[in-house]
């Protein structure tokens, strides 16, 4: 590729691992998936003020906020969304190296796009959660009012109408959003993380 032509790696001086015992934690992407509506953006800014609550240097990449910005220029076809999950996918590798809990809030549609992001990390680097909330809920809560714009085919691709969803097989974590409370749900993942810790 030519972007990889003449280009050398530059190490830091300082590890992952210093970074990490500096701010006492291990870091870790916490990948959440699921439908537009689902509740990934209010679980992940939640879990966050929880972290954060706890002394723990964590970040929100959030799909809406980052196409504001860095991934901008890209729209809503396979390839777009591919495109825009590798960019993320190694943003947070950055964040990680960074000695970060990283939260990621995408819709991630496709399985294979996720497997290319899971693939960027060691094993137990990457906890995908799939934040699951049947369709008909999701567009029920409708909070941008974006199902009835892409019912009404004013939004072209639009996932769970006119572009697929795949639910994962296989995520380390379920919750599900239709049925317990943000609170649960947090609790959930923080269970999940103390676990791992516990085994470390
Ligand atoms: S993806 O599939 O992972 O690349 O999507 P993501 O970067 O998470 O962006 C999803 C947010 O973009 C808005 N939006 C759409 N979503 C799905 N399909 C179409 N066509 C679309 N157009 C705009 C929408 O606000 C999504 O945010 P959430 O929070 O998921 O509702």
């Amino acid at each position: 590729m030519e972007s990889s032509r003449n280009i050398t790696w530059q190490s830091s001086n300082i590890t992952r691992k210093e970074r990490e015992q500096r701010y006492g934690q291990r870091s870790v992407v916490i990948w959440l998936t699921g439908l537009s509506g689902s509740g990934k953006s209010t679980i992940a800014f939640a879990l966050e003020k929880e972290l954060f609550a706890h002394e723990r240097a964590c970040y929100v990449l959030d799909g809406d906020n980052i196409r504001h910005g860095l991934n901008r220029d890209l729209g809503f076809s396979e390839q777009d969304r591919k495109e825009n999950l590798r960019r993320i996918g190694e943003v947070a590798k950055l964040f990680m190296d960074a000695g970060t809990i990283v939260i990621a809030a995408f819709i991630s549609p496709h399985a294979h796009d996720r497997q290319m992001v899971r693939d960027l990390f060691e094993e137990g680097d990457f906890i995908e959660v799939y934040i699951d909330c049947s369709l008909s809920a999701c567009e029920e809560r409708d909070p941008k009012g974006l199902y009835k714009k892409a019912r009404a085919g004013e939004i072209p691709n639009f996932t769970g109408v006119s572009a697929p969803y795949e639910a994962p097989q296989q995520p380390e974590l379920t919750i599900d959003t239709e049925h317990e409370s943000v609170e649960q749900c947090v609790a959930k993942v923080i269970a999940e993380l103390e676990r791992r810790a516990d085994q470390t």
